[in-house]
C-alpha cells in the first residue's frame, strides 16, 4: 500500500512539473500567483510582452504561467479557465477577440481575481479592473504623420497624391484608436484634395483586417493594385501594424514598385524585427516603436501596488470605455523610427542588436 501511494506521489509530482512546464510557469508564490494570457506567438512583440512580464514578476518573487492562445478564441479562454483552477491571484490578458471574454471574466470575479487588460482593452464585462497600454490614439496620428514626413508634405508638397488605408482588426478595440487617430490627420487632406483614396475605400469596415492578417492584405492590395492602379501610381499607404505593411509590400513589389518605380510610403508599427529590417532595406518607411518592457513594468507596478495595498498608479480615467465602464487606465508614449533614428531608438536601447539585422 505504501508503495503504490509513494508511486502515486511521485506521478502527481512529475505532472504537476510537467503543467509547469508546459505553461512557462515559474518562480515562487511568495507574493502571488500571476496567469498570463498572450494572443500569439506570430508577432515578435507579443513573444516579448510575455518574456519581460514573466521575468519582471519572478524577479520580485511572483509566481507566473503564461500561455499563448495562437489567435484561436477558444483556446485563449480555456487557458484563461485554466489558470482560475491553478488558483491565481492576477490575470494579465491581451485578448484575441476583446468581446469574448466576458463569460470567463465572470468565473474570475468569483474568484477574487484581479483582472488586468493588456496593451488591449477587454470589452463588454465589468469584470477587469485595470488596462495598460500605450496611446493608441497617438499611434494612429504618428502613422498618419509618418506618412506626411514621407510624401514631403510637411516641407511643402502638395501633391495631390494618391493613398490607400489598411486598418487592423475589427475585433480589437485598438484598431478603431489606430484608425480614428490617424483619419483625424489625413481626413482633412483627404478633403482638401492633397490625398486622393482611388478606391473610395475609407471607414473600419472598408479597410479592416482580420486578425491582423498579411496575407489578408497583401490580397487586398492586390486587388486595389489592379482595379485603380493599372495606370497611375500609388504614392503612400496607411499600415497599421508591421505584419499587414509585409503583405501590402508584397503586393506592391509584384506589381513593380521597388524596382521599375519607387516604393510607396507605407507606414507600420512594433518595431518588428522584419519590419525594421524592411526599413533599413529603404522598403517600408517608418513604424512606431512601442517598448514592450514599459509596459509589463507598467503591469507590474500595478500588481506590486495591489500586493502591498497601495495605490495602484494609473494616469488616465477618461479615453477607455468598455461599453460597461470607464477603465482605469495607464497609457505609454510612443516612439516614431525610420531610416535616420532606428540604431538610437532600438539598438541603443537594447530592444535589438545589430546582430538582428543584415545590414549589407
Ligand atoms: C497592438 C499592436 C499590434 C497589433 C497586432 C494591437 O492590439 O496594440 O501593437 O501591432 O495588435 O498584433
Amino acid at each position: 500500500m505504501k508503495k503504490v501511494l509513494a508511486i502515486l506521489l511521485a506521478i502527481l509530482m512529475i505532472a504537476t512539473l510537467a503543467a509547469c512546464g508546459n505553461g512557462g510557469g515559474g518562480g515562487s508564490d511568495d507574493k502571488g500567483f500571476v496567469g498570463i494570457a498572450m494572443p500569439t506567438q506570430s508577432s515578435p512583440r507579443w513573444v516579448n510582452d510575455g518574456a519581460n512580464l514573466v521575468a519582471q514578476l519572478e524577479e520580485l518573487g511572483y509566481r507566473t504561467i503564461l500561455q499563448y492562445g495562437e489567435d484561436v478564441v477558444a483556446d485563449q479562454i480555456a487557458q484563461i479557465e485554466d489558470m482560475i483552477v491553478q488558483g491565481v491571484d492576477f490575470l494579465v490578458i491581451a485578448s484575441i477577440d476583446g468581446s469574448a471574454l466576458g463569460g470567463v471574466l465572470a468565473q474570475a470575479a468569483e474568484a477574487d481575481i484581479t483582472v488586468i487588460a493588456y496593451d488591449r482593452l477587454i470589452m463588454d464585462t465589468a469584470d477587469i479592473s485595470f488596462y495598460t497600454t500605450f496611446d493608441n490614439f497617438a499611434v494612429g496620428v504618428m502613422q498618419a504623420n509618418s506618412l506626411l514626413l514621407g510624401l514631403g508634405i510637411n516641407d511643402g508638397a502638395t501633391g495631390p497624391f494618391n493613398i490607400e488605408l489598411f486598418g487592423g482588426s475589427p475585433d480589437d478595440n485598438n484598431a478603431f484608436f489606430f484608425y480614428d487617430g490617424a483619419m483625424s490627420v489625413l481626413e482633412p487632406l483627404i478633403e482638401d484634395g492633397t490625398l486622393v483614396v482611388q478606391s473610395g475605400q475609407v471607414g473600419m469596415q472598408q479597410v479592416g483586417t482580420l486578425g491582423w492578417a498579411a496575407e489578408t492584405a497583401q490580397s487586398r492590395m492586390e486587388d486595389l493594385l489592379n482595379a485603380f492602379y493599372a495606370d497611375q501610381r500609388l504614392d503612400a499607404v496607411l499600415s497599421p501594424y508591421d505584419g499587414i505593411s509585409l503583405g501590402i509590400l508584397s503586393a506592391l513589389r509584384g506589381a513593380g514598385y521597388g524596382s521599375e518605380q519607387d516604393w510607396p510610403v507605407v507606414s507600420g508599427q512594433d518595431a518588428t524585427r522584419a519590419g525594421v529590417q524592411s526599413i533599413i532595406d529603404g522598403e517600408q518607411f517608418a513604424t512606431v516603436f512601442k517598448d514592450t518592457r514599459d509596459l509589463a513594468a507598467a503591469t507590474v507596478r500595478i500588481i506590486e501596488a495591489i500586493t502591498n495595498g497601495t495605490e495602484p498608479p494609473i494616469n488616465n480615467t477618461t479615453d477607455y470605455n468598455n461599453n460597461v465602464f470607464y477603465v482605469p487606465s495607464y497609457l505609454l508614449d510612443i516612439v516614431h523610427v525610420d531610416a535616420t533614428n532606428w540604431e538610437v531608438e532600438l539598438i541603443d536601447t537594447g530592444y535589438w542588436t545589430l546582430d538582428d539585422f543584415n545590414l549589407s
